[in-house]
């Protein structure tokens, strides 16, 4: 085969895996049952495996189709994908350089107490374990963010607020209790004014994670409130025993509702979306905010309607940074319907912000090129002039 054939058999499958790991993300935000997630996946993983070699096949004329021997169909299809192999990679790294990334004080440095131990202690047992003492894997080494950030209309009262932003704990084997337990204990020194859990906190699996994630969240301190939703992972199983734990400690569960909360003798309104996982519509989802507000949503792909409704803070997790994430190209596999847009980080359009946790564990402890963490911001009113 001529250079060129290669050239385009290459160009092909790049523009058919690009479409395929489209797909996926977009399908992976949906409100779909955690049965047909997992069939979408494997449906997914078998498309981009065996559409090449059908297509191959097609081409080369080994497998017999009817009709002609060239049809038009087949040619626009892989000039489709040659096109998109060749222009999608370029113009989506083009699109995400541009992109504007909120300037602030950031400090990160590794959780030590869970650093100190050996990671064989802290992966558990079963296949899983195996996967996350991989060579290179992160999924045991979790890093703690601190963030000071200027937010134009954050009420005075709320000048220098401490919030630690925990997302995506899928407390289960792996890792173990002793992962968590050496995380409360570093993690207990900070005591923030707010504690806010984004959901995804325990994995089905019995009454012992939700011990564990008991042990966990008792060890934390907060002066003000601690806030709490739920998210996919906590759906698919009782959430009972979770909200439970909760209530216990003393954490305010928004739901899909609207509330206050009396923050340094002033009342802060907040907003949770579990939406649409917890499928009640939630309060106000048409409705301006009134005030300036700050929001719990478990994924990140509410914020642009969020941003729309008023003012505030959207803290969000569920995408778990992408797990695996290449240099400059970033990550590649992002359950949003927003693709790559809101990965992990800050995001701000017009007053409205948003933080994405990167989560401190993952329903699957796989993580190249992105720890797992949990962030500690510190709120300042920002200079309007
Ligand atoms: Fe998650």
């Amino acid at each position: 085969m001529e250079i060129t054939a290669w050239v385009f058999a290459f160009l092909v499958l790049l523009g058919h895996t690009q479409v395929v790991i489209f797909a996926h993300n977009r399908f992976y935000g949906l409100p779909l049952g955690h049965k047909t997630i997992d069939l979408i996946q494997f449906s997914h993983f078998l498309w981009l495996l065996l559409g090449p070699v059908v297509l191959w096949f097609l081409w080369s004329g080994q497998i017999p189709y009817p009709g002609t021997r060239d049809p038009e169909w087949l040619r626009v299809l892989l000039w489709g994908f040659a096109t998109l192999g060749l222009l999608g990679p370029p113009i989506d790294l083009f699109l995400r350089a541009r992109r504007r990334r909120m300037s602030f004080v950031s400090i990160r440095a590794p959780i030590t107490s869970v650093h100190a131990e050996n990671p064989m202690d802290l992966a558990g047992t079963g296949i899983w374990a195996r996967i996350a003492r991989l060579p290179g894997n992160r999924s045991l080494r979790p890093v703690l963010d601190r963030a000071e950030v200027s937010i134009v209309g954050l009420p005075k009262v709320l000048d220098g607020l401490t919030i630690l932003h925990l997302s995506d704990l899928h407390v289960r084997k792996t890792p173990n209790a002793l992962f968590f337990e050496r995380a409360a204990e570093e993690l207990a020194a900070l005591e923030p004014d707010l504690i806010c859990l984004t959901g995804d906190l325990v994995e089905k699996g019995g009454i012992s994670h939700a011990d564990v994630f008991r042990a966990f969240l008792q060890k934390l301190k907060f002066r003000e409130a601690g806030l709490a939703i739920l998210g996919n992972h906590d759906f698919w199983h009782p959430t009972g025993p979770t909200l439970k734990v909760l209530s216990e400690l003393g954490y305010h569960h928004l739901g899909n509702h609207k509330r206050t909360v009396l923050v340094r003798g002033a009342e802060v309104s907040l907003w949770g979306l579990e939406y649409p996982w917890n499928p009640e519509l939630p309060q106000g989802w048409n409705q301006r905010l009134g005030e300036w507000t700050l929001c719990l949503s478990h994924t990140p792909d509410h914020f642009p309607r969020f941003a729309k409704l008023g003012s505030g803070l959207m803290l969000a997790g569920h995408v778990h940074g992408g797990q695996i994430r290449f240099p400059v190209i970033g990550p590649i596999i992002m359950p949003s319907v927003h693709g790559r847009k809101f990965d992990q980080g800050w995001f701000r359009r017009k007053d409205a912000y948003l933080h994405v946790s990167q989560g401190l564990s993952a329903g699957h402890p796989l993580r190249f090129g992105c720890s797992p963490g949990v962030s500690l911001i510190t709120l300042r009113c920002a200079d309007e002039s």
